[in-house]
């Protein structure tokens, strides 16, 4: 028995020497090792021995199949830096090369832009109020105190759909008439962002669509003395807290009396660029106290309430912002200017 053991052994080993692929090394273990395997049946026949037989076979067995199991793990390890440095050999790869870094996303520049607005005037108070795109000819130009064949209209080139009287908005403006309706008499401070679409030729300052963000205060003591103010600390929160402001006298149809607020250009400090045409100033929004039939259209008693609202366009602060010098790169898709953000 014990020859047949020593027998056993030697065979498996010598086998083992020349197992070099994990394919004929699984199948060593299932012939040496495995539950049919001859250790394991003479395991099984130790109780067939004699009493005084069973236990050096027993140990003997035992020895042999620790001995057995080392040997593979050993050839296992061998086999596997065999096949390492076969493949570091002949697959030339060089594990030392830097990885490709995979491009990180980040959010659009007009994106970056309105979110700044918004946080601006959350912090003033002023909360998000969305309204539709598609809008009426009565709302875009009727009830903003714009009659049909008004020629203030010639101010807005406009997308009509084919059905009469609806269209894309021009403006945010509407939005200001649908709030009212759904607030009044209540007080409103509420900025309306979204996007407008103008019927232009496309040049490198005008594009068919670009985003607005409206602002709208309604209440009983609103005067242009709170425009003023409030915009122009707008404007310090989004620049820089001592850049120069100045109010330009303006006509809108439906405020009353109507500007629009510079900023002093930051990029030559007021001295005069390229950036705003040698004037010192950059034109940033419109604005005005809301005219009172505009009011009223919204609910509103003009002899009781008045209030402020005005219009600025993200994309065009962002573009003095970065010196960008085409709107067209925004809706363009180009990632080179994208990933400038
Ligand atoms: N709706 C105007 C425009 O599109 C901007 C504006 C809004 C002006 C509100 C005054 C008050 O040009």
């Amino acid at each position: 028995m014990l020859d047949r053991i020593q027998r056993l052994k030697e065979h498996a080993l010598s086998e083992l020497e020349v197992v070099d692929d994990p394919e004929s090394l699984r199948a060593w273990r299932v012939k040496y090792l495995g539950r049919s395997a001859e250790l394991g049946e003479m395991m099984q026949a130790l109780k067939d021995l004699d009493r005084d037989q069973r236990p050096v076979i027993g140990r003997e067995v035992n020895q042999t199949k620790t001995a057995l199991e080392e040997a593979y793990e050993k050839r296992e390890e061998s086999l596997r830096i065999a096949a390492l440095e076969h493949s570091l050999q002949h697959q030339r790869l060089d594990v030392t090369l830097p990885g490709r870094p995979l491009p990180q996303g980040r959010l659009h520049p007009a994106t970056q832009t309105l979110r700044r607005i918004y946080s601006i005037w959350a912090e003033m108070g002023f909360q998000i109020y969305r309204s539709r795109e598609v809008e009426t000819d009565e709302y875009n130009f009727e009830l903003l105190n714009m009659p049909a064949h008004h020629p203030a209209r010639d101010m807005w080139d406009t997308f009509h759909v084919t059905q009469p009287g609806i269209l894309l908005r021009t403006h945010t403006s509407p939005g200001q008439i649908h709030v009212m309706r759904e607030r009044a008499p209540e007080p409103i401070r509420v900025i309306l962002p979204g996007m407008c679409y103008r019927y232009e030729q496309l040049t490198a300052r005008a594009e068919i669509q670009f985003n607005q963000v409206e602002g709208l205060a309604v209440g009983k003591h609103i005067t242009f003395a709170d425009l003023k103010g409030t915009l122009i600390s707008f404007a310090k929160r989004m620049f820089d807290q001592d850049v120069g402001t100045r109010f330009r006298a303006q006509h809108f149809p439906f405020t009353e009396p109507s500007a629009e607020m510079d900023i002093e250009c930051f990029l030559c400090g007021g001295e005069g660029c390229g950036v705003c045409k040698y004037t010192g100033w950059l034109e940033i929004l419109g604005c005005g106290m809301v005219h009172p039939t505009v009011l009223r259209n919204g609910g509103y008693d003009p002899e009781v309430f008045s209030g402020f609202a005005f219009g600025m366009g993200p994309e065009r602060i962002a573009m003095l912002r970065y010196n960008i010098e085409d709107i067209r790169l925004f809706w363009g898709n180009d990632l080179r200017f994208l990933e400038q953000f």
